[in-house]
């Protein structure tokens, strides 16, 4: 079973090729959480790495699985450039429910939250091509079983950024709002939230769970979800190989 925490598709994507590759079947994080998962034999994890961390949400969910200590367990962090810290708080929560992770696994991808920053990414599409050869050799390392961590110790910034004060301050500056002129109450906010944070009543609105996956600001055909500054429409980005349709976390 690959598990995966997705914004803009990148790490569906990645989950469904190793699945394709294995004969395995992908399912959101969410949904897993809670589920008893304890007789599949491999567990993958995939998730995107935010502020050189683990996604808090994805912490919430991972603490929330039922996996086997006798599974072979993989995670594979997607990222813009830098993983920093992003796999060594899930190690320990894995951990104290006695789960070791034999094989971590690092790929960059466009980075989704290069639009906060003014930038495209639509722009980076060069490295889904020159990492293609990465993935094969993830899946080559994960259909052999093979073991081993492509993560060096945890660093400086990552541990600073990780700390829940800096945590809460970094992404809660990114948090998204909406803009009640432009939205037209269409629903696709909601329907490629992770979290389910999002209800439409004739105009979305965002609740208090907001894990910044910004997933809606990329998904909303009339970009009236922002974190602040308008965006330009061909700064959003989801994977090419999906359409944003069909992000399904939940
Ligand atoms: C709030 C936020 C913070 C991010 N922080 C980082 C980071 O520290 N390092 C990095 O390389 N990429 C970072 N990214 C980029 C994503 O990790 C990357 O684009 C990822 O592949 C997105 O995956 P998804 O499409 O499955 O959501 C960040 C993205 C978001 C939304």
């Amino acid at each position: 079973m690959i598990l995966y925490f997705t914004g803009t598709g990148n790490s569906m994507v990645v989950a469904r090729k190793i699945a394709d590759a294995t004969g395995d079947r992908t399912l959101s994080l969410t949904e897993a959480a809670g589920q008893d998962l304890s007789t599949e034999k491999v567990v993958g994890l995939v998730y995107p790495c935010y502020d050189f961390n683990t996604p808090p949400a994805v912490r919430e969910l991972v603490a929330r699985l039922c996996i086997s200590p006798d599974a072979y367990v993989f995670i594979i962090v997607t990222c813009g450039a830098q993983t920093g810290n992003s796999i060594w708080k899930v190690r320990r929560l894995l951990k104290q429910k006695g789960v070791s992770v034999a094989y971590c696994h690092k790929i960059r991808m466009p980075d989704n939250s290069a639009t906060i920053f003014g930038r495209n990414p639509n722009e980076q599409l060069w490295k889904l091509e020159k990492y293609a050869s990465r993935m094969e050799h993830i899946i080559d390392d994960i259909k052999a079983h093979r073991h081993g961590s492509h993560f060096g110790a945890p660093g400086l910034v990552g541990s600073l950024l990780g700390l829940p004060s800096m945590e809460r301050k970094i992404l809660g500056s990114f948090k998204p709002t909406v803009d009640p002129d432009r939205c037209i109450g269409c629903g696709l906010c909601a329907q490629v939230c992770p979290m389910g944070n999002i209800v439409v009543d004739g105009k979305a609105a965002i609740g208090d769970r907001c894990t910044v996956c910004i997933g809606c600001l990329h998904a909303c055909p009339q970009q009236a979800i922002t974190t602040g500054k308008p965006f330009p429409k061909e700064h959003q980005y989801h994977h090419p190989d999906i359409q944003i349709q069909d992000l399904r976390n939940r």
